[in-house]
Parts: structure tokens; C-alpha cells; sequence
């Protein structure tokens, strides 16, 4: 029998960079989503297929526990099995067919939803627990594809609910549903780029705010409150006081946001947060501050930043209800004007997380 498992893309309302830092962070799960249609196989192999790619990879069910990456799209599939065997959990010959909706390099989490959504096609009938299953994805990520992300995709991916956007705090997993502002609208927009310089500089990122703890005598970021940081701050290095700054002020934007529902106040921390990432953290690029800039001249905005791990992809703008149409067409046009790209808009549905479509 086939059966259909589906797992979302995410934005990132507020919380950059802080999930690996034990922080805080505010994602929602989108209405865009990857597909994973499984079937028996009758070979001992499980066969993948992508219906973006138009290719297809098969491994030897006996061979995943020594499988190693490749440098493609099929390693995000292989990482999974291999930590899903690695949990204990048993693999069967199947058919994998995935087709998804995320935009791939656009800052939506399109390979967490890879991730999540094969993990489950590939344990279909073992109920992995839901956290295991976000831990399995990021392992997968980490130790096979060799990106040293945080949780908050995965984690998203899993536990995303309708209507509603997901606070988690990564120091003890623990999650909190919090109500989506009232009387706006969240749009993301595509800047359609993406530098190579994204991968090693999110792995510079990470042993920045190691340093920065250890400097400051601390496990991770989130043991230090400001004021301790304040002291030690003048003799830390350059960058490593600027990360930490970064994520110990993020780390408390994410508090109040979370308990806001004033469009003003929401839209100042988005765009503090993106300032940060800007000056301090140094996650974002001249599109993305156009982005930014361009939108908070346009009527209805309240505010804007950059979502995701930085260097391209989207922006999220908080746009007052009834100013979406004019909002698009403004930035949109703005953009062409710059940079001879027609960015793509989105408005941002929080969806459910990964599970089982029913057959129809
Ligand atoms: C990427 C990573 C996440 C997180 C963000 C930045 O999306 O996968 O774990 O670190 O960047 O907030």
C-alpha cells in the first residue's frame, strides 16, 4: 500500500542564531511542505526518488548503517536512515517518492522538511517519538551532511501547529504555543539568492559564540545574563563580544515578542533583531538589508528582518491587514529596480507539523 507523509518548511519569526546557543527561539510551520510517498520495494534496497532533481539514489538496506555523504541532495535522505538505524530503529526495502513545495535556498527549512518528512516514510509503522524523530533529522544534518545546525527546524517541522506560531526553548526542549498577532499579516520575501559563503560562515558562527563562552566562563550563551556579560564585554575579542551580544539581546527580544500583541512594538524587535544580525552578527548581505530597508518605507509595515540561517534567502515583513497586495507589488518593484530580480512573495500560513496524510 502507499502511503503519503508530509513534513513543513518554517520562518523564523524571531530568534536567529540563538538554537545552537541554548536559546530562545519563535519559528511557525508553513503550508508549504515536502511530500514523501513510500511504497514496498521488492529488491532489498530502499529507492529514492526526487521529483525536483529527476534523480533517484537506491542503497542496500544491509549497507545504510556504513553509508557516507556524497555532497547531494540524496545525503539528507541517507543521513536519515543511517540515524534512524543508528537509534535502533529497523529500515524495510521501499519506494520513496518525494516532491515538496519549499523553495530550496530561501531560509524556509526545505531540508529539515526533507529530512522529517523521509525520516518518517522511512520508519513508517514504528512510531518514533516525536522529539526523537527532530533529534534524528538533526543528527542527520550535523553528523552526515555536515551543517552544525541547531534544532529549531526539525523541532518545528514536528511540532508545528496550526494557527499558531511555536516558542521552544533549546536549553531543555520544552515548547509553548504562542497566538499569532492579531490584525497583521506575515509575508516572507524571496531576495532569490544565496551566497556560498552561507555554509562556513554558520560554522564560524558556532565556535564564535563557543569562544565567546568559554571566554565568559560558561557552558553556553544562555548561562551569562546581560548585565554579567556588560562586565566581562571590554576584554573579550571583537567578535566574539559582538556574536554573544547578539545572542544574549536576541535571546530576551524573543521573551517579549512572544508576549506582545502591539503591531509597533512586534515590528521594533524585528527590526532590532535584523540590525543585530547585520552589525553584530554579520549573518545578512546587501539584498537582505535592501529588503529591509525598502520595506520599512512602504505603507502598512511594521517591521522586517531577515529569516533563517542568513546570507540570502527570505525577509519576513509584519504588514498591517488589508496592505498586502500593495506591499507586494511595492517591494517587488523596488527590487527589479536594484537588482533585475523579481523576488517571490509568500504570506505565511502557520500549518501542523510532519505526520501521515490519510489516503483518500
Ligand atoms: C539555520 C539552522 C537553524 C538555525 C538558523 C539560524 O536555519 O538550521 O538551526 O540556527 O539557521 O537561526
Amino acid at each position: 500500500m502507499i502511503r503519503t507523509f508530509r513534513a513543513p518548511g518554517r520562518v523564523n519569526l524571531i530568534g536567529e542564531h540563538t538554537d545552537y546557543n541554548q536559546g530562545l527561539v519563535l519559528p511557525m510551520a508553513l503550508d508549504l511542505a515536502t511530500f514523501v510517498e513510500s511504497a514496498p520495494n521488492n529488491t532489498a534496497s530502499v529507492f529514492v526518488h526526487s521529483e525536483h532533481y529527476k534523480e533517484s539514489r537506491e542503497w542496500p538496506v544491509d549497507a545504510i548503517p556504513q553509508l557516507e555523504p556524497v555532497g547531494d541532495w540524496g545525503d539528507y535522505v541517507a543521513g536519515v536512515a543511517r540515524e534512524l538505524v543508528r537509534a535502533g530503529y529497523r529500515i524495510e526495502p521501499r519506494r520513496l517518492f518525494i516532491r515538496s513545495t519549499v523553495p530550496e535556498g530561501a531560509g524556509l527549512s526545505s531540508s529539515a522538511a526533507l529530512e522529517i518528512s523521509c525520516a518518517l516514510a522511512l520508519s513508517f509503522d514504528q512510531s518514533v517519538p516525536p522529539l526523537e524523530l527532530a533529534k534524528i533529522g538533526q543528527r542527520a544534518e550535523v553528523e552526515f551532511v555536515g551543517l552544525p545546525c541547531g534544532i529549531m527546524d526539525q523541532y518545528v517541522s514536528v511540532f508545528g501547529r496550526e494557527g499558531t506560531a511555536l516558542m521552544i526553548d533549546c536549553l531543555n526542549l520544552e515548547r509553548q504555543y504562542v497566538a499569532l498577532p492579531s490584525g497583521v499579516s506575515i509575508l516572507a520575501v524571496n531576495s532569490m539568492v544565496k551566497h556560498s559563503l552561507a555554509r562556513s560562515a554558520y560554522r564560524d558562527r558556532t565556535e564564535e559564540c563557543a569562544e565567546a563562552a568559554r571566554c565568559l566562563g560558561v557552558r553556553s550563551l544562555r548561562d551569562v545574563s546581560l548585565t554579567a556579560f556588560e562586565v566581562a564585554a571590554p576584554a573579550m575579542p571583537e567578535a566574539a563580544r559582538n556574536r554573544a551580544r547578539h545572542v544574549i539581546e536576541e535571546n530576551e527580544r524573543v521573551r517579549r515578542f512572544a508576549v506582545s500583541n502591539d503591531p509597533v512594538e512586534l515590528g521594533r524587535l524585528l527590526v532590532e533583531s535584523h540590525r543585530s544580525l547585520q552589525h553584530l552578527y554579520e549573518v545578512s548581505c546587501e539584498e537582505l538589508d535592501f529588503l529591509v530597508d525598502a520595506a520599512l518605507e512602504i505603507d502598512g509595515v511594521h517591521g522586517a528582518r531577515v529569516t533563517g540561517g542568513g546570507f540570502g534567502g527570505c525577509t519576513i515583513n509584519l504588514v498591517r491587514e488589508g496592505c498586502e497586495a500593495g506591499f507586494t507589488e511595492a517591494i517587488q518593484s523596488a527590487y527589479r529596480r536594484r537588482f533585475g530580480i523579481s523576488p517571490a512573495v509568500y504570506r505565511c500560513v502557520a500549518a501542523a507539523g510532519a505526520g501521515e496524510i490519510a489516503p483518500v
